[in-house]
C-alpha cells in the first residue's frame, strides 16, 4: 500500500498524506514549474470546508522548503503566512513584513511599506507566497469583499512575479476572486479539498476512506473486530461527515479512553463516548452511530 504514508516526529500524532493530499501537492509544484517560464505569475486557490485539512496540507509543502541564511541575508522558498483579522490594506502588508523579518514593519507610509514589501519577496528569493485564511478577505461583520485589499494583493502579484496559493472556505474564496476579475485571472488554478467520501456506487471512494482508517489505527489503536468492517467504516464515516478534523478528533479521543482503561483496541463503547464528548456538537442533527452496539442505527447511503 503507497497511496498512503505517515510521517511525524511523534507517531502519536500523524501526518497522513493520502492520495488527494499529494495531488495537490503536485499542483502547487506545476503553478510553480508554470510560473518560472510563463513569465507572469500563475497562481492558485485552495478551498475547503473548515477541518479539511487545508492549513496541514499547505504547511507540509513549506516544510519542505526551508528559511536559511546566505552571506547576502535570508532565503524563503516558500513564504506562508496566515491573512490578519480583521484586515485592512496597511494592516496585511505590515503583518506580511514582519513574517519576512522586516525589523521596522509597521513604520512608514503605506508606498514605502509597499516597495519594501515587494523588495524583500524578491531580494529572499521568495517563489511561493501561501496566503491562508485568505476569506478574511470578508468583513465578517458586513460580508463585504474587502476589494481595497484584494485590489492590492493583485499589485503586489504582479510586482512580485511570486507564485501566490490563496487558501480558505469553500465558496468564499470564490466570492472574493468572483468580484475581481483581474486577480481571478491571475488565480487560474483552481482546487477544493473535499471531505473523504463514502459512496457504494463508486467503490474506489470506500477503499480511500478504509486505508485512512487503517493508517490511523496503525498510528493510535486498532479498532475492535465488531459488525463488518465494512459497517463499522461506514458509521465512522456518518460519525464525521468524512472530514479529516472529525476524524482525528474521534480517534485520537477514543485511543486516549482507551489507554485510560487499559485497553489496546477501540472497541464500540469507546467510539460512543468518544463522539459523545467530541462531535455530537458539532455535528450537529446525528443519531450516535456507535450506541447499543449499533442495532438500533442502519446508515442508509449518501
Ligand atoms: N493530513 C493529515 N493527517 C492527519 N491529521 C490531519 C491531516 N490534515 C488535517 N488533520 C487534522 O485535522 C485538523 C484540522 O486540519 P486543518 O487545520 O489543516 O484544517 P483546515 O482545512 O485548515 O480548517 P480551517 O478551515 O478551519 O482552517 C488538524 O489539526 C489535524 O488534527
Ligand atoms: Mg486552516
Amino acid at each position: 500500500m503507497d497511496t498512503l504514508n505517515i510521517t511525524s516526529a511523534d507517531a502519536k500524532i500523524p501526518l497522513i498524506r493520502y492520495p488527494r493530499f499529494k495531488e495537490l501537492h503536485e499542483e502547487i509544484q506545476l503553478c510553480q514549474r508554470m510560473t518560472a517560464i510563463a513569465g507572469e505569475a500563475q497562481c492558485m486557490s485552495l478551498e475547503g470546508v473548515t477541518g479539511a485539512g487545508k492549513s496541514t496540507l499547505v504547511v507540509d509543502y513549506a516544510a519542505v522548503f526551508p528559511r536559511y541564511e546566505i552571506s547576502t541575508g535570508m532565503v524563503i522558498p516558500v513564504f506562508y503566512a496566515e491573512t490578519p483579522s480583521p484586515v485592512t490594506v496597511k494592516g496585511m502588508a505590515s503583518y506580511l513584513l514582519r513574517q519576512l523579518g522586516d525589523p521596522a514593519a509597521d513604520k512608514g507610509t503605506l508606498s514605502s511599506m509597499n516597495s519594501r514589501l515587494i523588495n524583500l519577496i524578491k531580494d529572499c528569493e521568495v517563489k511561493l507566497v501561501i496566503l491562508d485564511d485568505f476569506h478574511h478577505l470578508i468583513d465578517s461583520e458586513t460580508n463585504k469583499i474587502l476589494s481595497a485589499v484584494s485590489n492590492w494583493l493583485k499589485v503586489l502579484i504582479k510586482k512580485t512575479g511570486a507564485t501566490f496559493l490563496v487558501v480558505g472556505i469553500e465558496g468564499r474564496v470564490e466570492m472574493i476572486l468572483d468580484a475581481n476579475p483581474q486577480l481571478s485571472r491571475l488565480l487560474a488554478a483552481r482546487q477544493t479539498l473535499k471531505p473523504f467520501g463514502w459512496n457504494p456506487a463508486e467503490l474506489s471512494t470506500m477503499t480511500e476512506f478504509a486505508h485512512l482508517i487503517e493508517f490511523v489505527e496503525q498510528a493510535k489503536l486498532p479498532l475492535a473486530s465488531v459488525l463488518t468492517r465494512t459497517e463499522l467504516l461506514h458509521r465512522i464515516h456518518y460519525a464525521t461527515d468524512g472530514v479529516i478534523a472529525n476524524i482525528m478528533n474521534l480517534m485520537n479521543l477514543s485511543a486516549i479512553i482507551a489507554e485510560e482503561r487499559g485497553q489496546n483496541i477501540i472497541d464500540l463503547n469507546i467510539l460512543a463516548m468518544a463522539f459523545e464528548r467530541r462531535l455530537s456538537k458539532h455535528i450537529k442533527g446525528k443519531v450516535n452511530p456507535f450506541t447499543e452496539d449499533g442495532r438500533f442505527f442502519a446508515p442508509q447511503p449518501q
